[in-house]
């Protein structure tokens, strides 16, 4: 597991002995208004400090697949989150970051090999990570660099509830669409990595509504209605240029 005898990779120049302390790992707790749960903002800029000391906690599967990346910036994204991730659960369950073994849902949703029932959640998008832990209910959370698309109001069109591109598409000019289409688009998949899907065959089967204190679940159809039946997005503070969502299911 740990980074210590790998061999060959491109982090591990001039890794010391023992690999950079974890702790260099640039991280900020966000406030989240709600019990339970805990939200950390991670810069994953290709910082070759950071790089190295991501390395230092991730496994030789987790190296491989981030050497697997074409650009040093998507390599940095996955291990740096990875790498936080680890030191995450870390501190949580009193172990060592490079202790712990990943598996994957048939949807792909990463889970702890020996703690199952422990609910987390990573996105990545830019130079920006969030990391969520919860301490009961499935969490999943969402973060999108807000590049301009100008054919927003074609894809709510297409693939969002109807309600949510009326909503969308009501808003007075194109960076209020735009921003709202974050806004609905972080939720929506907020929600759905909190109940482990992908957001392919999903999308329509439930509304947000955009209200001043932040993202709601306004109206939920089958088949999702059992599954969301206790569910909320809870609003996230995102860094400027970026829309970021977080649910509880
Ligand atoms: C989950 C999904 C919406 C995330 O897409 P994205 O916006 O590109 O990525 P994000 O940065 O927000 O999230 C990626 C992280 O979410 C986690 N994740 C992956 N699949 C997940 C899922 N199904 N549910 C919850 N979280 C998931 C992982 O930790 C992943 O990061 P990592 O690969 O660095 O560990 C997308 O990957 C998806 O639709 N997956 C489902 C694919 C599927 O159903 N496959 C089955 C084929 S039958």
């Amino acid at each position: 597991m740990n980074g210590a005898s790998r061999s060959g990779d491109i982090f591990r120049d001039g890794l010391a002995p023992d690999g950079a302390p974890p702790d260099d790992i640039p991280l900020r707790e966000i406030a989240i208004p709600g019990p339970g749960v805990k939200l950390w903002l991670v810069d994953v800029a290709p910082d070759p400090t950071v790089l190295r000391a991501a390395a230092a906690v991730t496994s030789e599967e987790e190296l491989a697949r981030a050497e697997r990346f074409f650009r040093l910036e998507d390599k940095a994204r996955f291990l740096i989150a990875r790498a936080t991730l680890r030191r995450l659960l870390g501190r949580r369950l009193g172990r060592r970051p490079s202790d712990f073994d990943f598996a994957a849902t048939a949807h792909g949703r990463p889970y702890l090999a020996h703690r199952p029932e422990l609910s987390f959640n990573v996105s990545h998008s830019g130079s920006h990570a969030l990391v969520a832990l919860s301490d009961g209910r499935p969490v999943g959370v969402d973060i999108e660099a807000a590049r301009d698309l100008p054919d927003a109001l074609d894809l709510s069109g297409l693939f969002f509830h109807e309600a949510e591109h009326r909503a969308i598409a009501s808003r007075p000019d194109a960076t209020e669409r735009l921003a709202a289409f974050y806004r609905v688009w972080t939720a929506k998949e907020a929600v759905l990595k909190a109940l482990g899907l992908g957001i392919a065959g999903h999308l329509k089967n439930f509304e947000i509504a955009l209200e001043p204190s932040g993202p709601r679940l306004a109206r939920i159809e089958s088949p999702l209605a059992a599954a969301l039946a206790r569910a909320s997005v809870l609003p996230v503070e995102a860094p400027p240029g970026y829309a970021a969502a977080l649910a509880l299911v």
